[in-house]
């Protein structure tokens, strides 16, 4: 996506992927929100409940997964702000540009939004791992994923 040519007159088509690519990060944004918000009015028991090791480290996973993925989707976000290209969320509603075009903040928010989609790939594999030696063992904790309660 970055190595296509910057849009000219006749060039345009770096345009879509960056407009997907943003309407599917504010998407995704939106419903991590509701996710948490609905995990933190309905799970408080189980939360109370936490107690092994194992059990403290898989909701520390859980937590890092969905703070970093929010941390990639605002500070992709607020890069896009500053670069001073426009956020037209699945080209219906404006989305408000943050301030003024500044090159050294898009910068800044821009290495913040790499960074941040590493550490995001990294806990992800740590956590498909955890699945596998799970799936492995055969123990109860795949099926638990699939209902929960
Ligand atoms: C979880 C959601 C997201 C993921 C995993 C993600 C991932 C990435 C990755 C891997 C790059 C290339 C970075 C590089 O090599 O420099 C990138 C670039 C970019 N992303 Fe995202 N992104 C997400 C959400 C968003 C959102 C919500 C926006 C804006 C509304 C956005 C705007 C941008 C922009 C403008 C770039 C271009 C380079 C830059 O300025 O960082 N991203 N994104």
């Amino acid at each position: 996506m970055l190595a296509l040519p910057l849009p000219a007159e006749d060039i345009s088509y770096r345009i879509l992927p960056f407009q997907l690519h943003k309407n599917i990060g504010l998407t995704l944004l939106i419903i991590i929100v509701v996710m948490v918000a609905m995990r933190l009015i309905t799970n408080r028991e189980q939360a109370a409940q936490i107690k092994t090791k194992r059990e403290k480290l898989a909701l520390i996973d859980y937590w890092a997964i969905y703070v970093l993925i929010g941390t990639a989707c605002l500070t992709g976000y607020l890069s896009s702000s500053y670069s001073g290209w426009e956020t037209v969320f699945w080209w219906l509603v404006d989305f408000p540009a943050w301030a003024e075009e500044s090159d050294e903040l898009n910068i800044l928010f821009s290495d913040l939004h790499k960074w941040s989609c590493w550490a995001l790939l990294l806990v992800a594999a740590l956590h498909i791992s955890a699945a596998l030696y799970h799936g492995f063992r055969n123990d109860d904790q795949i099926k638990k994923m699939f209902d929960p309660k």
